[in-house]
């Protein structure tokens, strides 16, 4: 069976990343599955944004755990992905909405509708992001969420991602029927991951680790651990991804997979 595509930050190749338009133009796509990062803000609402600061994406000093929900949706999250739309006069008008801070409940929400809607299932792969001033309150506040879409159990749309692996654990303990994704970015950290994660957790290595290791490549891919690989947005990244037998490939340019794998 082919690898499921996924929408990395939504189709953020062409879209500003983590927005509501980015992931409606993935689902457009025919994007399998959805992934997110998301960090907590100050009034206790998770919020789907990369980086720790505002810098990049919403062009403003900040840091996104010390705002308010109310004063991060003020924000233009999608202007630094087109500084010139405003004296574009053929720019389709765009709904405001699309362009601001997106929480993680209203893209539940969207992904929810959408599969009611359309009778296809798509799925959501949620990163909680690492250091945080929060700690485990991040994983708290994400069953919590969760739970409320009845989303914890061994058959939900979703799976939680992470680079720590305390935090894994910690979703773990709080809905041990959940998927978990253990990140690896660095190949330095593969022995001890191998000998810590849980046999059926999943593996999410970089490709770029994958392509630059081939000793931990070839140990990863003899793992018994099913493979999500990210971010692979070129023919010769997925064709790796193949080999490997990944189960999913995490791509900016969830189109342009899809295009390759189904033609
Ligand atoms: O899907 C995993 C990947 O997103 C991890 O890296 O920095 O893009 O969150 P990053
Ligand atoms: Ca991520």
């Amino acid at each position: 069976m082919r690898p499921q595509v996924v929408a990395h930050r939504g189709a953020s190749h062409e879209i500003a990343e983590h927005t509501l338009g980015a992931y409606v133009a993935a689902l457009d796509a025919g994007a399998e599955a959805l992934e997110c990062d998301v960090r907590l803000t100050a009034d206790g609402h998770l919020v789907c944004v990369h980086d720790r600061t505002l810098k990049r994406t919403a062009q403003t000093p900040g840091v996104v755990s010390t705002m308010e929900l109310a004063d991060l949706a003020e924000l233009d999250f999608a202007k630094w992905k087109n500084p010139w739309i405003d004296l574009d006069d053929e720019a389709p008008d765009r709904d405001e909405a699309f362009d601001r801070v997106l929480t993680l409940r209203t893209l539940l929400e969207t992904v929810r509708d959408y599969s009611t809607r359309t009778g296809r299932r798509v799925e959501l792969a949620i990163e909680t992001k690492h250091p945080t001033r929060y700690g485990g309150l991040v994983e708290k506040r994400l069953v919590e969420l969760l739970s409320e879409f009845g989303w914890i159990g061994p058959d939900a749309p979703v799976r939680v991602m992470s680079f720590s692996y305390t935090a894994l654990q910690r979703v773990e303990r709080l809905a041990p029927d959940l998927r978990l994704v253990q990140l690896i970015e660095h190949a330095r950290n593969w022995a001890m991951l191998s000998r810590a994660i849980g046999p059926d957790w999943i593996l999410g290595p970089g490709i770029q680790m994958l392509r630059d290791h081939p000793k931990v490549r070839a140990r990863i891919a003899h793992s018994g651990h099913d493979l999500h690989v990210w971010t692979v947005n070129k023919k010769s990244d997925l064709e790796l991804c193949l080999d490997l037998g990944a189960k999913a490939v995490i791509s900016d340019r969830p189109a342009h997979m899809l295009e390759l794998l189904d033609g």
